[in-house]
């Protein structure tokens, strides 16, 4: 993990409200692995005075090196605002990598990912990594949920990697007009996946956990929480533990990737 001043190599609207900003970086994030996050800075004065937490979208790759990382975020409120006013050629201020990540079980063949919303932000990195991973993407499928067509995101990535998408909006503007659930259940009733990862609000993933859990089938989670500090000193991202009477977790340390029976939904 490094705290380093970062250059900012594009800024950029995809959709609206919706930006990719990409980082390179003195230090690599050579090692950095999908789930992993980082805090930023978003802006040189003092307000807001704290970092924001942000999933890894991809690394920056050039002659097969390492040389930063995207992210993808939307603008919801004044920090996000500040991010999306910064400029190529400015530096940034960038904590990371953090956090855990995604662990599959070796012999994982059959991924099924599920995001809603910004969960797909992990998630573009992911899938990136189980392609290269000698992974047969035609294996495994993509689950991507949202309110409306513009909350689905990254569905181009996903299918220039050969991953079957299947989109859902809860107002029929994209895809089947339906929870991103349904067609996950659907599939889980033809052939059940080794694994399966999903990323998004907790109504989502509780939801994800229980159709994993009715089938037996191994779930990690993500999880999109308020953090103020990313490395355990202030307490502010604790989640309580499937087990009653254990300590409460925290985001920023023990997940943001947690197994699904970890949590308490
Ligand atoms: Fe401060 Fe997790 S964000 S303890």
């Amino acid at each position: 993990m490094f705290q380093q001043e970062a250059h900012i190599a594009w800024n950029r609207a995809i959709a609206p409200a919706i930006f990719k900003i990409g980082l390179t970086c003195r230090h690599g994030f050579a090692r950095t692995k999908p789930g992993q996050f980082v805090m930023l800075r978003v802006s040189e004065g003092l307000e807001p005075l704290l970092r924001r937490p942000f999933s890894v979208h991809k690394l920056i790759r050039k002659d097969n090196r390492v040389e930063g990382i995207e992210v993808l975020y939307k603008m919801v409120g004044k920090g996000t605002a500040l991010l999306a006013t910064r400029k190529p050629g400015e530096t940034l201020d960038v904590l990371g990598p953090l956090g855990s990540s995604f662990v599959l079980p070796p012999s994982a063949r059959k991924v099924f990912i599920v995001a809603g919303g910004m969960g797909v932000a992990p998630m573009v990195f992911l899938a990136q990594h189980l392609v290269a991973s000698d992974l047969n993407p035609s294996d495994c499928e993509v689950f991507l949920g949202g309110r409306t067509c513009e909350d689905l995101l990254c569905t181009d990535e996903f299918t220039a990697l050969n991953l079957p998408v299947h989109t859902t909006t809860d107002d029929g503007s994209a895809g089947d007009q339906c929870l991103v659930t349904h067609p996950l259940e659907n599939a889980m009733g033809h052939t059940a996946p080794d694994v399966i990862v999903a990323c998004g609000p907790m109504d989502m993933l509780a939801c994800v956990v229980g159709i994993a859990e009715k089938h037996k089938v191994p779930c990690q989670v993500s999880i999109e929480t308020m953090m103020a500090c990313g490395m355990g000193a202030c307490l502010g991202c604790a989640v309580e533990p499937r087990i009653e009477g254990e300590h409460y977790l925290h985001a920023c340390m023990d997940g943001p990737v947690f197994p699904a029976d970890a949590l308490k939904f």
